[in-house]
């Protein structure tokens, strides 16, 4: 198991759009990239991925640069990519399948595993449709069954949750989390709290600076309603949200926490917590399946939770 790291790394086109960067993306964790549109959060996984070069410092993986002087990514990497993608025309097996292809899987064993990575996120029915009859959120989960079926090393996506309803957000935080399980790197650049709080670390981009974690943040004071229990339970028992590295602060405008996060709950009743993710493996892994999570199940959120409750705070309030 290898971390990612960004040394310096700034990128500049007619003007400075990341400036310096140092950061480290743990084998093993899951990580959130968050920060307003346009303030280089695609720039920045590009860069880690390989695809861009920077214009100082670099970015590594396992000791070696990910820039290989051509803009195609080492083979350990995987993106799951803001726009998706795809090949319009080919069905959807197809498109994943050509991942695998390209690492030189066997053709039928690589058609095998895309229809099993479709199953991972329940559109094995949709496997010969034609990718551009597809709706956005049924797209977006064609990609993410294509970064995830290769088993990379680094595994970088990229709002892969903005097309998603709530199960299948947390289908996919699930899905993301058996990545990192096995050892991957995953980064998630993402608006989303809830995805921000199903991760274990986090890094806020303003401007294509990082935001320190003691600096005020903007944060939502509308979205969608999804749900931060644990958060909030913890806060009301006065545990892990005093801690420095997860202080929120409120101004309005996207979350923003940097630093390692510990995980307040193992408790599976609770929706978004590490326990909750673990009990969609397990019962995937049971076989029980995953059909049950289009129905809610432990990931249905009461309506009357605020999930921005906790953003709201004033600053320096327990
Ligand atoms: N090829 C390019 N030429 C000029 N400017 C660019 C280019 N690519 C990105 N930018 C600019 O760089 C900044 C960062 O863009 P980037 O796509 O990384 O933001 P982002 O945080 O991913 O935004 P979003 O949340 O909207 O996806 C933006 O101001 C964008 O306009
Ligand atoms: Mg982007």
């Amino acid at each position: 198991m290898s971390d990612l790291r960004l040394s310096g790394v700034r990128y500049e086109l007619t003007r400075t759009l990341l400036h310096d960067l140092d950061l480290t993306f743990a084998a093993g964790r899951m990580t959130a990239l968050s920060g307003p549109s346009g303030s280089g959060k695609t720039t920045l996984l590009s860069i880690a991925g390989g695809l861009l070069r920077p214009s100082a410092g670099e970015a590594t993986y396992a000791g070696a640069p990910m820039w290989r002087g051509t803009g195609d990514p080492r083979p350990e990497v995987s993106f799951v990519l803001q726009v998706y993608g795809l090949v319009p025309i080919l069905s959807a097996r197809e498109n994943v399948s050509v991942a695998l292809r390209a690492r030189d899987v066997d053709p039928d064993e690589a058609d095998e595993r895309a229809a099993q990575a479709l199953a991972r996120f329940h559109i094995a029915d949709l496997a010969d449709r034609q990718v551009e009859e597809l709706s956005g959120g049924q797209m977006q989960r064609v990609a993410l069954a294509r970064g995830l079926c290769v088993g990379a090393g680094v595994l970088l996506a990229d709002e892969p949750t903005s097309e998603l309803d709530e199960g299948n957000r947390g289908l996919v935080l699930a899905e993301l989390r058996r990545e990192a399980d096995r050892g991957a790197v995953v980064v998630v650049a993402t608006h989303d709290p809830a995805v921000v709080d199903a991760c274990d670390d986090h890094h806020a981009l303003d401007e294509g600076r990082l935001v320190d974690h003691t600096e005020p943040v903007q944060l939502p004071v509308e979205g969608s309603r999804g749900s931060l229990r644990s958060h909030l339970d913890q806060r009301d028992a006065g545990s892990h949200l005093d801690q420095p590295d997860v202080q929120v602060v409120e101004q309005g405008g996207a979350p923003a926490t940097s630093g390692r996060r510990d995980h307040p709950t193992d408790d599976p009743d609770q929706p978004g917590s590490r326990g909750s993710l673990r009990s969609h493996l397990d019962q995937q892994d049971a076989g029980s399946d995953l059909d049950q999570q289009d129905a809610g199940s432990d990931l249905d959120r009461p309506e009357d939770d605020d999930p921005y409750e906790l953003f709201r705070r004033p600053p320096g309030s327990p």
